[in-house]
């Protein structure tokens, strides 16, 4: 979905939370204008404790701002692959209402598409190094996904122009590919969604920093704790408790303008899953498939939209991880679906 829009929720890596909740208001950056943030005071304070480490860390680093590329032309996708409904339209879908569960089925092919979203994942990995283009992974995965007939499910959603998100250093979230060269030293979240299996990592490319490989670290523990607790019965709001109880300890931000989501048979739809302690009520049900894709901070865990519409940064420039993983409720626990 598009910054444009107003005040909603975006999935994880890619939903805001906007005006209907409380709780999440999101303000798009518009240079040289005041923001005003709704906050307690106990927030407030922990914000100005991070934001004083931060500056720290980018007085001390060389690391420079990261800054938009250009963008290749569209990748085609062939007739023979069917196409999401969403294709065509600028307006990104929203959160859908009503929850995934899913049949016998059902859960075969959110299988199918949870282990190729894994493997694609897992080659992108591979493909991370000083001097390759975020535009070059790009290419790699929207070859491997419609090669295996299946849709790059961000190609075309709400407009966004390529087929994977690649975010890098203070980038947050839906990062677009572009001609912009990994530098050694830099983290990338590499986030795949293939029709509608969704996951993504945080890479180090080349040498990076023990400080930015701790927050990676960390944010992936986070999202393992976080799996951990599910199971049939569980509160939603168990999730934040673990992964913010997690990022305290570590002196982390937790990110909350974007969300975690159900999905399958679409790409965003309820429950909302909020990575921050919460009190919002619903229970895990079995059969059902969401994602947990948490976003830790070193700084500020406040978000800028670039100009793109897409392009979420820290607004201090500080460092952001994430990862994330599309899970399947059984009688015991969760299956991760997005696994090789
Ligand atoms: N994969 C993201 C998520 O975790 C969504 C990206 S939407 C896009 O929900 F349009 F930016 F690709
Ligand atoms: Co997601
Ligand atoms: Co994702």
């Amino acid at each position: 979905m598009t910054a444009t829009l107003g005040p909603r929720i975006m999935s994880g890596s890619c939903c805001y939370n906007q005006s209907t909740q409380p709780l999440h208001r999101f303000f798009r950056y518009k240079p040289g204008q005041k923001h005003f943030l709704m906050q307690s005071s106990r927030s407030f304070i922990t914000n100005l404790l991070f934001n004083k480490r931060n500056i720290d860390e980018l007085q001390n680093g060389t690391r420079k701002r990261l800054r938009p590329g250009k963008l290749s032309p569209r990748r085609p996708v062939p007739e023979h692959i069917l196409k999401p409904p969403y294709i065509g339209s600028k307006k990104a879908p929203g959160i859908a209402s009503g929850p995934e569960v899913h049949d016998e089925k059902g859960i075969e092919y959110m299988r199918a598409s949870g282990r190729l979203a894994a493997q694609v994942l897992q080659y992108a990995g591979t493909l991370v190094r000083p001097g390759i283009t975020t535009d070059e992974i790009d290419q790699e995965v929207h070859q491997m996904i419609i090669d295996n007939g299946a849709y790059p499910s961000p190609l075309g959603y709400g407009g966004f122009p390529k087929s994977v998100c690649t975010s890098v250093n203070e980038c947050i979230c839906h990062g677009i590919p572009d001609s912009r060269e990994l530098e050694d030293g830099d983290i990338i979240n590499i986030d795949v969604t293939g029709y509608h299996g969704d996951t993504s990592a945080t890479y180090f490319c080349g040498n990076v920093e023990d400080k930015a490989k701790n927050l990676v670290q960390v944010t992936k523990e986070s999202l393992d704790k976080a799996i951990s607790v599910c199971a049939p019965g569980v509160e939603f709001n168990t999730i934040g408790k673990v992964i913010n109880a997690h990022a305290d300890r570590h002196r982390y931000g937790v990110v909350q303008t974007f969300v975690g989501h159900g999905v399958g048979r679409v790409f965003h739809s309820d429950p909302v899953i909020l990575h921050y302690r919460n009190n919002e009520r619903g229970r895990m049900v079995l059969n059902q498939t969401f994602t947990i894709e948490p976003m830790l901070t070193m700084g500020s865990i406040h978000p800028i939209i670039w100009d793109d519409d897409w392009t979420v940064v820290t607004e201090d420039g500080s460092l952001s991880a994430q990862f994330e993983h599309t899970l399947l409720i059984t009688e015991n626990g969760a299956e991760i679906l997005t696994q090789c």
